[in-house]
């Protein structure tokens, strides 16, 4: 893979692919920009060597239709506040405007193309839109880490057709932070993960117990683990189906001598909401009807000790229903060990940067991933087509 300062960028129209599919509010106003943060070095580097840059990326899941609330027009303007430029929007991404407005860029200059999924064609990997993507640039620069593992036309078919191409600086040091992190760690290496669905995780869990030398169950997916060891855990949420799945990876994480921490505690509540009744209970108590929604006291001790220990740890997923403040404890409490340990610290998913930014401990956490399924795709042990595409 070539690195983006080996590419000559004067003068050239650089088609820049970023992730800009940031949370907004109902009034339109972005919630939380980190990844557009994490872009400004590729971008100011690219202003300036004096590069045309044409900026394009998805926002939400519009289904191939122009949708209104998914336009781009705010992250423009927000994009142009940070960078204190102009950074003019064109009506399509593809077709006679957008080519009119790529050319007429000038040096150090931008463009953004409005919404990629906006046509279907985008999603399909589509050989002639990527073609016509491809066409409005020079070079190519993917920096859109967080979509790296849809093989989709920005992301994965524009690389056929553009033969100056590398990596942003985002994506490098996501690729460069996440192979320290698994691949060359210094140990022990704990990997902290929760959220909701052991469905979802199976593949990242089953990759992780030949990589890590903890792992550190919460969250709801806890409760699979749980039960599956003959612990009644109430109406708690349960993938039943995965009972057999969740004892093998148990046992198997024994074989490969990886030591396993589940909750020795949570806090049980009556109903999932803000103000169900709720109260710290060991998991051989939890009561009939009720449900854990958070890792309890005794649990954030012991998980505290054992990321005390660590010297790089991996963080992916909530210990708990942390969006409701009775229920936030354990995942804030493991926001402050994860950052007061000293260890290389990465984390990603949306849930997990969300809940750093809440405890206050962003600064103090080594790297914070853009990616919610593209970490994950790398936790499973697998090459993200966009980074393929670029080799
Ligand atoms: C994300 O938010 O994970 C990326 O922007 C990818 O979005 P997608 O899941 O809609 O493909």
């Amino acid at each position: 893979m070539k690195n983006l300062r080996d590419l000559r960028v004067q003068g050239k129209r650089v088609l820049v692919r970023v992730d800009f599919n940031v949370p907004m509010d109902d009034k339109g106003e972005v919630t939380d920009d980190l990844r557009i943060r994490m872009v400004l070095p590729t971008l100011e580097y690219l202003i300036s060597q004096g590069a045309k840059i044409i900026l394009c990326t998805h926002m939400g899941r519009p289904k191939g239709q122009r949708v209104e609330k998914y336009s781009l027009a705010p992250i423009a303007a927000y994009l142009a506040k940070m960078l204190n430029k102009p950074v003019p929007l064109a009506p399509d991404c593809i077709g006679p405007e957008a080519e009119k407005m790529a050319k007429a860029v000038q040096d150090g200059e931008l463009l953004m193309l409005e919404n990629l999924r906006f046509h279907p064609e985008e999603e399909k990997n589509d050989a002639e839109f990527s073609k016509q993507l491809a066409a409005l640039a020079e070079v190519y620069v993917n920096d859109a880490f967080a979509v790296s593992h849809r093989a989709h036309a920005s992301v994965v078919g524009v690389t056929a057709h553009v033969a100056d191409k590398a990596p942003g600086f985002l994506l490098q040091k996501e690729i460069d932070y996440f192979h320290r992190a698994f691949d060359e760690p210094q140990r022990p290496l704990v990997a902290l993960v929760g959220g909701a669905k052991v469905s979802g995780k199976l593949e990242a869990l089953e990759n992780m117990l030949d990589k890590v030398d903890r792992l550190i169950l919460g969250g709801a997916m806890a409760n699979t683990f749980l039960k599956s060891q003959g612990y009644d855990v109430g109406v708690s949420k349960v993938e039943d189906e995965l009972l057999d799945t969740a004892r093998e990876l148990l046992l198997k994480a024994k074989e490969k001598k990886v030591k396993v921490y589940l909750p020795v505690d949570v806090i049980a509540a009556d109903s999932f909401a803000p103000d169900a009744i709720s109260k710290a209970v060991t998991i051989q108590d939890i009561p009939a009807g009720w449900m854990a929604l958070d890792i309890g006291p005794a649990s954030v001790l012991c998980f505290k000790e054992v990321l005390a220990e660590a010297k790089t740890i991996v963080w992916n997923g909530p210990m708990g229903a942390f969006e409701m403040d009775a229920f936030a404890r354990g995942t804030m409490a493991m926001a402050h060990e994860v950052a007061a340990a000293h260890a290389l610290s990465v984390t990603g998913g949306g849930d997990s940067n969300a809940a750093i930014e809440q405890s206050g401990e962003a600064n103090n956490i080594s790297y914070m991933s853009t990616g919610g399924g593209a970490f994950l795709m790398l936790m499973e042990g697998k090459e993200l087509p966009g980074i393929k595409a670029l080799q």
